[in-house]
């Protein structure tokens, strides 16, 4: 005790490198025990929704057996929790506008239904989109009459979900990496004008629904600086643009904080409202970061690629719920500029990244378990949330 209090004569440098390996264990166990992932403390609210409320929507995608009520125990957890929704897959060109003269609105029915019974805020996913496109879209051939089907495509989905859906992911995943235009069907057969038509159709048809442009990587700069310009190429138009969506299919080291809290701040200088709309941490290893990495079967049930099929490692989980603290705090510090923040899945179990970018991996990136019990994810978003709301009235 004294030694550490008469630091000058007594701790010598010797001392020190012998004291430090000590110290340093005390630290960590007592960190250990702070965040033992499978402790926690009572919460004052009752639902991600209710934490939240005043800042912005908590959104969840939903799948096809949540929509059509078959799995009623996700169903109730979504009720429960959430107070916005996107639905996963059914509104897709694919599946809601499966031939050129004839929709398939079942699904998507049933889906604005759930959301209006129960006041929730309802997004929809998408009217411009090159992959699970319809394929009678790549069947026409001549410019002319693609541009007035495409037309049509959007002006009847707007229609049909007027005043239903508050919304609309209008284009999705227009940008290539390096901010240039993807060579996408629609810019291949329209030009670029094909992204201010699509707002400017969208708008005429429903002007209360609010419509943004959505795409993944957004906090990667020289894609934000092709998005940035894009929208103030169509605004330049007289058209509007609400929001920009970052979808938010990030890892637990990238992006950094710094590219997401920046990312937010230069698009909501556009003028628009931000909304992060495909909330999921992967918790697996990235391919992409691999050199020379090719997705092939060779990866698909190694060891290194697939590490935790028998469950989460505690350490693993607690990053994953610092990770997801870390960018919650930046939403909230941001809350001014954000709409909403949708997870892309309810439990772990459903997650497509279980599937992608390699198939048949066991992933963990949502806020429930795949028994649909809060992950300590949920509770370190809802503790920050508490300890910043302490820290408003304290101030
Ligand atoms: C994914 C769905 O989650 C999967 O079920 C489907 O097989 C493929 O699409 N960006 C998007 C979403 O905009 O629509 C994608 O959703 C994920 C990436």
């Amino acid at each position: 005790m004294t030694c550490i209090a008469n630091k000058k004569t007594i701790v010598t440098p010797s001392i020190l490198r012998l004291l430090f390996p000590i110290l340093f264990i005390i630290v960590l166990v007592s960190l250990e025990s702070c965040s033992n992932p499978n402790e926690h403390k009572s919460l004052e609210v009752e639902s991600l929704k209710d934490a939240f409320e005043k800042d912005f929507y908590i959104g969840v995608a939903l799948n096809g057996g949540i929509i059509d009520q078959s799995d009623s125990t996700s169903l109730n957890v979504v009720k429960k929790e959430f107070n916005s929704i996107t639905a996963e897959n059914i509104m897709k060109s694919a599946i809601i506008h499966p031939k050129l003269d004839s929709f398939n609105f079942e699904m998507a029915d049933k889906f604005v239904a759930l959301g209006k019974t129960n006041d929730m805020h309802i997004h929809g996913h998408t009217l411009i989109w090159h992959s699970q496109l319809s394929p009678w879209f790549q069947d026409i051939e001549d410019s002319l009459e693609f541009k007035s089907a495409t037309e049509n495509h959007i002006k009847d989905l707007a229609l049909h979900f007027k005043g239903i859906v508050n919304s609309w992911d209008v284009v999705n995943e227009a940008l290539n990496e390096d901010g240039t235009l993807r060579n996408s069907i629609f810019l291949k057969k329209m030009g670029a004008d094909y992204l201010s038509l699509a707002f400017k159709w969208t708008s005429e048809i429903d002007p209360d629904a609010k419509l943004y442009y959505n795409d993944y990587n957004m906090t990667n700069p020289e894609k934000r600086q092709g998005a940035i310009r894009m929208v103030k190429k169509i605004q330049e138009q007289g058209i509007k643009v609400d929001g920009i969506g970052m979808q938010g299919h990030w890892h637990l080291n990238s992006p950094s904080l710094e590219e997401i809290e920046q990312s937010i701040l230069e698009y909501s200088k556009l003028g628009v409202q931000v909304a992060i709309t495909e909330l999921d941490i992967s918790v697996l290893p990235n391919p992409w970061d691999l050199e020379g990495a090719e997705i092939s079967q060779n990866f698909e049930n190694s060891e290194k690629m697939n590490p935790y099929t028998k469950g989460l490692p505690d350490s693993v989980q607690i990053q994953l719920a610092n990770r997801y603290k870390d960018i919650f705090n930046i939403f909230l510090k941001h809350k001014d500029k954000i709409s909403r923040v949708t997870f892309w899945g309810l439990g772990d179990g459903q997650s497509w990244l279980n599937g992608f970018p390699i198939r048949g991996r066991t992933n963990y990136p949502l806020l429930f378990d795949r028994n649909l019990k809060p992950k300590a994810a949920y509770y370190s978003i809802i503790g920050l949330k508490e300890k910043f709301d302490q820290l408003q009235t304290t101030n």
